[in-house]
Order: structure tokens, then C-alpha cells, then sequence
């Protein structure tokens, strides 16, 4: 299927000639690339060499192609032109800001007000697409694109389908179509009746993201994420530190809904629900309260895991200070209830710790695996060490 691309090769017979790779995905190439005859940049996303024919990857090109083409939007990186010499390869509008991706980085959050904004125009693509019938299937930060005025627009129909019998997500080699963090329900199912609601779900996981810097499911394993979209109850905005009003956490519980009939039932009446919270409460804008650490990283309790924790913490300072002063006195008397007072403070934290974590339903994050190992591992340095200074305190009374 022809050599590698790559700066300076031509297609269309001269036509387009690339100058720089701004990107990939599963089966292309993005490059900026200059449009000769019409003397414009432009965007050619090209597919990867070597991509087989009878995995229907061309013709997956061509109706990536046809799709985006039949869509003149604002919002809808738009078509100029496809080819198949030396490899399919469509031409699109170049745009300048990059992906949301790339804006996101690594877990940075944007402020509620520009997520919200971004979610709309995003919607209001998306409702063009499905009103010809067109259902995404791979909504998320890297398939959105911002111009260079900041504003969205929906990029890769590489796997969009017809609403009506979409088929399966399964590939001929069963792997799954689509991005598992972002994947409704009945995508992960498999099933073959998907409709635009779907796609709903994956801007509420995106605007979930946009707000908080964290996906609402996360696992080690696509399968693992798979089975947090069916099952989990996603988590609230809130519960992630921020404070983005009850009209926003509505609209994100809403589009997170397992049962697409219990979510908007299209993307014009998510959009409007979204343009109307003037996010509530205080003065204060809405937007981040700390960056991130209110969630308990071993809490699933209800009402008041961290003023618990706080006692007990403060009772097993109490006892270390004890401790201090008793062993400056040189082991007086009071050893012996000030070691039996410490052990009793540290088998309820070691306690309440292995139980948190075991009881905890979704995954812990890297910080709260962390937190938690620590969690644990002092309380049971706490336990050991003042089980080690009871023996002791018995052994040396008694002589030993
Ligand atoms: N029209 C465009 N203008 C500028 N960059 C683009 C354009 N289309 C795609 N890209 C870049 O290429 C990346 C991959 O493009 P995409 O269409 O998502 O390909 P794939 O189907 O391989 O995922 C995008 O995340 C973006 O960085
Ligand atoms: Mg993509």
C-alpha cells in the first residue's frame, strides 16, 4: 500500500503536499499539510500504511469521509476533499489549538464555566449528526479539536454508524470499538440498537472530566471500566471537591444515567439544560474548591468519616506526646497504662483503615492506594511497636 509518509511526500498527484505530523489514532495519520492548487494549510489525515483491505479498513475511511462531508456545522470539523492515492486519505479543515486532549493534559481540569461552553458546542454537533441519522460512538477530549478562537468541534466519524441497526462494537478479531472511559452502557453490551443517547453518556463522561481532572471510572483494565459503566453509580462532582452547583451536578447525573431513558432524550435538550444553571449558591464563581483532596481516600462511610478520623488521630497524638514524656522520665510507672492506651487508639485506626479499603466499591486512585498503604502501615507500626513495649514492660516487672 505504499510507502511511509511523512514530510514532504505528495498525494493526489501533487496536489497535497505534508509538511508535519500533528497526530494519531488507531488506523491514520494526521498531518498539516499544504493544499497547492488552492494555496491553503490544511488537515490530511491519511491511513496507516499497510492497514489491511479486508479488515474493511478503506471503506471505514471512505464513510468516515461521506459522514463528516454530509455535515456542514460550525461545530463538525468540516471536509474538503478524500483520495486513495498512494493511501486513503481525507482532507479537512486544519485546526489550529489542538485536541481538548491535549488542553486537559494530565488531569487538569478547566474552569466550570469553559467546560460548559465547550459541553454545548459539542452538543449542538452532535445534534446535526443525529439528525442525519449519525450516531459518534467515540466522544471524547481527543476526538474534540478547539480552533484557534477556543471554540469545539467534533472530529473523527471513524467509527460513527447509522442510528438504526449500528451492529455490533466488536471488530472481526473481538476487540472493542470505542474507548472503554468513555463508552455508554449499552456500548460496552455491545448492543445493536445504540442511538444518539449514547453519545450523550460520553459528553456527560467528558464534562465530568472537563470539571473535575479525573474520569468517573477508573480501572486498571478496559474490561474492568467496562463493568464500572455497567454497574457503578457514577460519582458526584462534589464527592471529586468540586462545587459546581446542584443545576450542573444534575445535568452530569442525568447524561451518566445507565438507562438511555433516563438520560436527555437528544442532544438539543442536554445542550439547552446546560446553557440554563447560572450555577448556583454563594458569589463565589463557580469552580474549584481545593484542587482535589476533599474525597476521603478511605472513606465510603456516610456521614462523618474525617471528623472520626480526626479523633482518633488526635487521640493517637496525644498518646505519642504521653509517650515522649514518659520515656524522657525514664519508664516511670505510667508506662504501663500510657503503652496500653496507645495500643487501644491503634487497633481501631488499623481497623477502620482495612475496612475502608475493603469495603470501598470503586477502585482506589494511585493517591489513595498510596494513602492508604500509609494509612495502614502506621497503625500497624502503632500496633507493633506498643505490643513490642507491653511485652517488654511485663517482662522486665517480672523480671525476665
Ligand atoms: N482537522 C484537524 N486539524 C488539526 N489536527 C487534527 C485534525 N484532525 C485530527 N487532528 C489531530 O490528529 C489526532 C487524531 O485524529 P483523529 O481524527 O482522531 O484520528 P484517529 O481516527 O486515528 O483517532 C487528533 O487528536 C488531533 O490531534
Ligand atoms: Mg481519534
Amino acid at each position: 500500500m505504499g510507502d511511509t509518509l511523512g514530510p514532504g511526500s505528495v498525494l493526489a498527484g501533487g496536489r497535497y503536499r505534508i509538511e508535519e505530523k500533528l497526530g494519531s489514532g488507531g488506523m491514520a495519520d494526521v498531518y498539516r499539510a499544504c493544499d497547492t492548487e488552492l494555496a491553503r494549510m490544511v488537515a490530511l489525515k491519511a491511513m496507516r500504511p499497510g492497514l489491511s483491505s479486508e479488515e474493511g479498513y478503506p471503506a471505514r475511511f471512505r464513510r468516515e469521509a461521506q459522514a463528516m462531508a454530509a455535515l456542514n456545522h460550525p461545530h463538525v470539523v468540516a471536509v474538503h476533499d478524500m483520495g486513495d492515492e498512494p493511501v486513503p486519505f481525507i482532507v479537512m479543515e486544519l485546526i489550529q489549538g489542538g485536541s481538548l486532549a491535549d488542553l486537559l493534559g494530565a488531569g487538569r481540569p478547566v474552569p466550570v464555566a469553559q467546560a460548559l461552553g465547550l459541553a454545548s458546542q459539542v452538543l449542538a454537533g452532535l445534534a446535526v449528526a443525529h439528525a442525519h441519522g449519525l450516531v459518534h460512538r467515540d466522544i471524547k477530549p481527543g476526538n474534540v479539536l478547539l480552533a484557534a478562537d477556543g471554540s469545539a468541534k467534533v472530529a473523527d466519524f471513524g467509527i460513527a454508524r447509522a442510528a438504526e441497526g449500528a451492529g455490533t462494537v466488536l471488530t472481526r478479531t473481538g476487540r472493542l470499538v470505542g474507548t472503554p472511559s468513555f463508552m455508554s452502557p449499552e456500548q460496552v453490551l455491545g448492543r445493536p440498537d445504540i442511538d444518539g443517547r449514547s453519545d450523550l453518556y460520553s459528553v456527560g463522561v467528558m464534562l465530568f472530566q472537563m470539571i473535575t481532572g479525573r474520569l468517573p471510572f477508573e480501572a486498571d483494565s478496559g474490561y474492568a471500566i467496562g463493568y464500572l459503566h455497567l454497574t457503578a453509580p457514577p460519582p458526584t462532582l462534589a464527592s471529586m471537591g468540586v462545587a459546581a452547583g446542584p443545576a450542573v451536578e444534575a445535568v452530569v447525573a442525568r447524561a451518566l444515567a445507565k438507562d438511555p431513558a433516563q438520560r436527555y432524550p437528544d442532544a438539543a435538550s442536554m445542550r439547552a439544560a446546560l446553557q440554563e444553571p447560572a450555577p448556583t449558591g454563594s458569589a463565589r464563581q463557580p469552580g474549584l474548591v481545593p484542587p482535589r483532596p476533599t474525597r476521603p481516600p478511605l472513606a465510603t462511610a456516610p456521614r462523618s468519616p474525617l471528623s472520626r478520623a480526626r479523633r482518633l488521630h488526635l487521640a493517637q497524638a496525644l498518646v505519642l506526646l504521653a509517650w515522649v514524656l514518659v520515656a524522657q522520665a525514664e519508664w516511670g510507672w505510667l508506662v504501663v497504662p500510657v503503652v496500653l492506651g496507645g495500643f487501644v487508639a491503634g487497633v481501631p485506626g488499623l481497623w477502620v483503615s482495612c475496612s475502608a479499603v475493603a469495603r470501598r466499591s470503586r477502585p482506589l486512585s494511585r493517591i489513595g492506594k498510596i494513602k492508604a498503604t500509609v494509612a495502614i502501615a502506621m497503625h500497624g507500626g502503632v500496633v507493633l511497636s506498643l505490643t513490642t513495649g507491653i511485652v517488654a514492660a511485663l517482662m522486665s516487672s517480672s523480671g525476665l
